[in-house]
């Protein structure tokens, strides 16, 4: 075996070697020359056959020409290795330049600015603010209302019975009880919240605000009442031009009874009159629940529909638009 082939065979390594696109050309290259049935290791078999004064050197020579090989082989791996980490990187790469895609910010649902702002005007004048379950007891809900079981207005509301003889509350007027309970006269609260009746159209939903009010002095009554509410109607609108009308009803807590209607010239419900509220004189059987001297203690009690007053002050028709989540239109409300 002379000496130029062995040369021959280096050159053809490292050109084979050397330009294997990807692995699997690679290890082809390096079956090539150094597999079971490779070109050097086919020579180093014919060792044998050589003449034993030239088998050491030429062992010796085919050993270099097999770690040359070798070292062809492992500089190709780390150029294929670098060539792929770099074409990755290029098609990852971020092009910190590009504008970005902005990030929305967030706004206060229009139920909740309402909230907000009917708090707000109480707060003002000297009501106090609270918060009570909406899973109720029926003797919160109902009988302390003088509502007993079998009283014919437990018709009026369509109730939500959940496990364990509780309820979800039809209104929010258990809260007149559990706050008065709690406290001393004068009583000054009012308290929204979450309500529940099985009701479905475009002015109910099955699950809607209401926010209670109560006030339970000396010598508080209906005059008292007819200017709380005046004054909260004027500031909640900040408009002058609102049809307001207390109209006769009934509740079992409130004696005489009255609901509440408005009625706006323009908008979507322009010349419609929509209930936003049920009101009266404190019972004097609730004053009496409450641990209260009925012929001492007076006073008058509210319960106004938030979903109400956020259509009238937005001027949206239908209430059903407030839980659909449509960002087009709760965007509007976003501050
Ligand atoms: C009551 O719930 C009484 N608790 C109100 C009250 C409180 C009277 C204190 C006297 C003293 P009413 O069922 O009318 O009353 O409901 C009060 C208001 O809640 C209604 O005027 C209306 O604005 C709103 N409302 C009632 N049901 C729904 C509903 N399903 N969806 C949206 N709003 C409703
Ligand atoms: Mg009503």
């Amino acid at each position: 075996m002379d000496t130029a082939s062995i040369d021959a065979l280096i050159g053809l390594a490292r050109e084979t070697v050397g330009t294997a696109v990807d692995a699997a050309a690679l290890a082809n290259a390096k079956a090539r020359f150094l597999g079971r049935d490779g070109e050097l290791t086919r020579r180093m078999k014919d060792l044998g056959k050589a003449t034993p004064e030239e088998r050491a050197a030429l062992g010796k020579r085919l050993n270099e020409v097999k770690q040359a090989i070798e070292s062809f082989v492992v500089a190709r791996e780390a150029e294929l290795a670098r060539a792929l980490l770099e074409t990755r990187l290029a098609q990852e790469a971020i092009d910190v330049t590009l504008p970005g895609r902005g990030s929305a910010r967030g706004g206060l649902h229009p139920i909740t600015l309402t909230i907000e702002r009917v708090e707000a005007i109480f707060r003002s004048i000297g009501f106090d603010v609270a918060d009570g379950p909406e899973i109720e007891e029926d003797f919160y809900n109902f009988t302390a209302l003088n509502t007993p079981e079998n009283h014919p207005a437990r018709s009026m509301h369509d109730t939500f019975y959940v496990e364990g003889g509780l309820l979800l509350r039809t209104h929010t007027s258990p809260m007149q009880i559990r706050y008065a309970r709690m406290h001393q006269p004068p009583i000054r609260v009012i308290a929204p919240g979450k309500t529940y009746r099985v009701d479905s159209d475009a002015t109910h939903s099955p699950m809607f605000h209401q926010v209670e009010g109560l006030w339970v002095e000396e010598n508080i009554s209906l005059t008292d009442l007819k200017n709380v509410y005046a004054d909260f109607v004027h500031r909640f609108f900040e408009r002058d031009d609102i049809d307001v009308r207390f109209r006769p009803s009934y509740f079992p807590f409130t004696e005489p009874s009255a609901e509440i209607d408005m009625r706006f010239a323009d908008g979507p419900l322009a010349g419609r009159w929509l209930e936003v509220c049920g009101a009266g004189q404190v019972h004097p059987s609730v004053i009496r629940n409450i641990g209260l001297d009925p012929e001492r203690y007076t006073g008058f009690a509210f319960g106004s529909g938030v979903e109400r007053l956020a259509m009238l002050r937005y001027g949206v028709g239908d209430l059903r638009l407030f839980y659909e989540n449509d960002l087009r239109f709760l965007q509007q409300f976003a501050g």
